[in-house]
């Protein structure tokens, strides 16, 4: 049976999809060469703003349609809006042979099993996390990593649904990460993300280091004595983690993002909105100058550090003076890159039920402002690189042209 597996969403869901493709693989089904020719089509949905969850949504309901000119073919969704929606997926996608919640993709090739075997449909969105383990595993021929170290999000962001989708924060024990990238770099990776949806609370909810550890550089905190122990696993290149919250840029992150050769020199760390009205609305556990004092502190140490950063235009009751705040406090910061979203109110989010009161309009015009602004600023930053020699990490071939590279 060949699968084919359309992702919507983060990175967080790329690495699910990859681990659940190579966990397929591993039991017996092969790869399809495109959605077309599968016999089992499986779609990872992303819920985090409501065009994302439509989208998945509208993609089930085509492929759900198309069986009928397919008949034995398999179709079922798993991830974000399955866990939020448990059930009812299959009120508004009838015809799935399986949904399978955030928690469970580690079972997907039993579930399936028990589908051709003619026991569908089957729902699975029960809260108890299959064990990591079988989650672990990565395509061979790599260059470029994901791997998890949190899972889960403790934060109560008030417009957020990942709390709700994906669980109570918890951090995978440093040496099972340890293990797993030094496979991964005696693979061929020579770069590897550290994954998480607030990937500097690691190690808060649950202990990840053994107490006889003891850092070399003297590190006290979790995410820092990890980047140390990943920077010393021998042939990395490059170590990234992502996404940031201010309240973990401390001075010991800081001094590792100095001093350890393989951490790049770049944080994506969002910020949201520059009004502290909002900030505390959004319930972000900082305001402006929490923000602020946390760069200040990454680049007392890291001068050059590449910043980007997310944006929610439209919160509820945002006026033009708290979005002046926004557009004001980027151009302080200086960003490299943002990522500018609408906002979108989600079900089981403390915000779904404040009025969603900033017409379309008006959070379109803001979208746009932010990004036209920031295109300039990235322009500008871009700019200063020219003329000089960078170090470039090689991917592969060029797709427009096979005889240059891509990095
Ligand atoms: N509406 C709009 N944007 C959202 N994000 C998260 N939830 C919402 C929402 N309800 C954005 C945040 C987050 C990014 C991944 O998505 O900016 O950092
Ligand atoms: Fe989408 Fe959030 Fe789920 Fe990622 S964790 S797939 S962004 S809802």
């Amino acid at each position: 049976m060949k699968f084919h597996i359309k992702t919507y969403g983060c990175q967080m869901n790329e690495r699910d999809s990859e681990a659940v493709s190579m966990l397929m693989l591993r039991h017996g089904f092969t790869k399809a060469s495109s959605e077309a020719s599968a016999d089992i089509v499986i779609v990872n949905t992303c819920s985090v703003r409501g065009k994302a969850e439509d989208k998945a949504l509208g993609k089930l309901g085509l492929l759900a349609a198309g069986k009928r000119d397919s008949p034995g073919r398999i179709v079922g969704a798993i991830g974000c809006v399955v866990q939020q929606l448990k059930g009812d997926i299959r009120r508004k996608v009838p015809g799935l042979d399986f949904a399978v919640g955030t928690h469970r993709i580690g079972t997907l090739p039993e579930i399936i099993a028990l589908v051709m075997d003619g026991k569908g449909p089957i729902i699975d969105t029960g809260e108890d996390r299959v064990h990591e383990s079988n989650l672990t595993l990565h395509p061979e021929g790599g260059i470029s990593a994901f791997v998890n170290i949190l899972y889960g999000c403790n934060r109560r962001c008030t417009y957020c649904i990942v709390p709700a989708v994906r669980g109570h924060e918890w951090s995978r024990p440093a040496t099972n990460v340890i293990d797993e990238i030094r496979q991964l770099v005696s693979a061929g990776v020579r770069e590897v993300t550290l994954l998480g949806q607030s990937v500097m609370s690691y190690g808060r909810a649950n202990q990840v280091w053994p107490e006889s550890h003891r850092s070399p550089c003297g590190f006290n905190e979790p995410l820092p004595r990890l980047l140390e122990a990943v920077d010393a696993v021998d042939g990395i290149k490059r170590l990234r983690f992502t996404s940031g919250h201010p309240s973990g840029c401390t001075e010991e992150l800081a001094r590792a993002m100095s001093e350890l050769p393989s951490v790049c020199e770049h944080l994506h760390l969002p910020l949201q909105s520059g009004s502290d009205r909002i900030l505390e609305m959004m319930r972000r556990g900082y305001i402006s100058n929490d923000y602020r004092k946390a760069i200040e502190c990454l680049r007392k140490r890291v001068p050059d550090i590449a910043l980007t950063t997310d944006i929610i235009v439209g919160f509820p009751s945002e006026t033009e003076e708290d979005f002046d705040m926004t557009v004001r406090f980027m151009d302080e910061i200086g960003f490299d890159n943002a990522f500018v979203f609408k906002y979108s109110p989600r079900p089981d989010t403390a915000a779904a039920g404040w009025h969603d009161n900033v017409p379309a309009k008006t959070k379109m015009h803001r979208n746009k402002v932010l990004l036209i602004e920031q295109d300039k600023r990235g322009l500008a930053i871009n700019g200063r690189l020219i003329g000089q020699e960078m170090e470039v990490l090689v991917t592969g071939t060029s797709l427009r042209n096979s005889s240059r590279w891509t990095g």
